[in-house]
């Protein structure tokens, strides 16, 4: 199953910087940067950003601290092409969140930037477990979602994506991720993007 999730991803990383752009509208690059100040990162920090896709997140890390020691994680090789092409200062490595070649307490930040979701049932909770492992005690992991959209057309497509991507009890998760989020860190803050249709979740870890 997840070989074809895989497949899936190389043929989609073909083409998904050109889909983001055109379903932005080149709003994109500010709501990174809106993740990544929210992530308060510092000089000498490592951070990880994991489903890193073709890299923007943490290409967009090492340009806001080019002292930050910055990796990308995702599970598909031809979205680490695209993204290795784009900037040799990353460490881009191909690995799942469910299993992550790290050691205990190793990263100050990890980040997810509209991927929690798209998880495999789950996937999800042994992603958080992973997330919570290799955090430093009082690591921070950030994770970008979109909102519930208001129009209902968009609404319907969001479900969607939720169903097809996530799993069948995808909407139980969104509905109960501060919940769920808090048996994993000892504490938890949301907040909401400036255009307000993504939010994005803190856990810290104890
Ligand atoms: C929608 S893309 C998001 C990319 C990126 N975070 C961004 O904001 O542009 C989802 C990414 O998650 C990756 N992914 C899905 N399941 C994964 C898993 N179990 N382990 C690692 N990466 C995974 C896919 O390969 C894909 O690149």
């Amino acid at each position: 199953m997840r070989k074809w999730r895989r497949k899936y991803y190389d043929i989609f990383s073909k083409f998904y910087d050109w889909i983001i752009k055109l379903h932005s509208q080149d709003k994109s690059e500010a709501l990174r940067e809106f993740l990544i100040k929210k992530a308060e990162i510092n000089s000498g920090f490592k951070v990880l950003d994991i489903c890193t896709g073709t890299g923007s997140v943490a290409i967009k890390a090492k340009q806001m601290c080019s002292e930050c020691k910055v990796y990308g994680l995702d599970f598909s090789k031809g979205m680490l092409e695209k993204a290795k092409a784009k900037d040799k200062r990353i460490g881009w490595i191909l690995a799942s969140v469910t299993n992550m070649p790290f050691k205990s307490e190793t990263f100050d930040v990890v980040l997810c930037s509209h991927a929690f979701y798209e998880l495999k049932g789950l996937e999800k909770f042994q992603a958080l477990e992973e997330i919570r492992r290799i955090l430093k005690p009082k690591g921070k992991f950030l994770m970008m979602e979109h909102e519930v959209p208001k129009n209902k057309f968009i609404k319907l497509l969001y479900y969607i994506r939720l169903a097809s991507m996530g799993s069948a009890d995808g909407f139980q998760f969104v509905k109960k991720e501060l919940e769920i989020f808090a048996k994993y860190f000892k504490k938890i803050k949301k907040d909401h993007s400036p255009t307000g249709r993504s939010k994005v979740i803190i856990g810290i870890k104890e």
